[in-house]
């Protein structure tokens, strides 16, 4: 297991760092989000949709569950999922997201606790901010042999 720490004064960094990231994901990559209402998941989410370049606009769906961005260049397309109103793993495997994410990088927002089932390999990513900062501390841990190198890059960058 390998964990960075990356402090990020602005939303527009946010934004930069999803960017970044999007810059080593491939296709069959899962990311599992996690943070209060307002911590920046979605704001991660659009960086990494920019970097991807897939069709947008991502936003935090209301009623929906899990949408599929295509790629608009050629890399994989992006299946976004916020899984705040689902009830358990029964209703996650439910989606039926596993044909989907072979051949897709995968964001979960709120997918702690349930979306581990979905991948042995994968990155968490914690997002923390005090009461009424604007600055956020993103803890970045990747699980599995895949993410130990996409860690240390995005590292030396910063
Ligand atoms: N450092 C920061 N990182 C991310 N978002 C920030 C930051 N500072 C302010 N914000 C704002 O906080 C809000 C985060 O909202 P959002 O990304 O939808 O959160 P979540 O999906 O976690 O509920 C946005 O309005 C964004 O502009
Ligand atoms: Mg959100």
């Amino acid at each position: 297991m390998t964990t960075a720490t990356v402090r990020v004064p602005r939303a527009e960094d946010m934004r930069e760092l999803g960017l970044r990231l999007a810059g080593a994901l491939r296709a069959g990559d899962l990311l599992v989000l996690t943070g209060d209402l307002g911590a920046g998941k979605t704001t991660l989410t659009q960086g990494i949709a920019e970097g991807l370049k897939v069709r947008g606009p991502i936003t935090s769906p209301t009623f929906v569950i899990a949408r599929v961005h295509p790629p608009l260049a050629g890399g994989p397309p992006l299946v976004h999922v916020d899984a705040y109103r689902l009830n358990g793993f029964a209703e996650l495997d439910d989606l039926d997201l596993d044909a989907e994410i072979g051949e897709s990088v995968t964001v979960v927002e709120w997918g702690e606790g349930l979306a581990e089932g979905l991948a042995e390999d994968r990155l968490e990513i914690v997002i923390s901010r005090d009461a009424d900062a604007e600055e956020r501390l993103v803890t970045i841990t990747g699980v599995g042999a895949r993410w130990a190198p996409v860690l240390s890059d995005l590292l030396d960058a910063s």
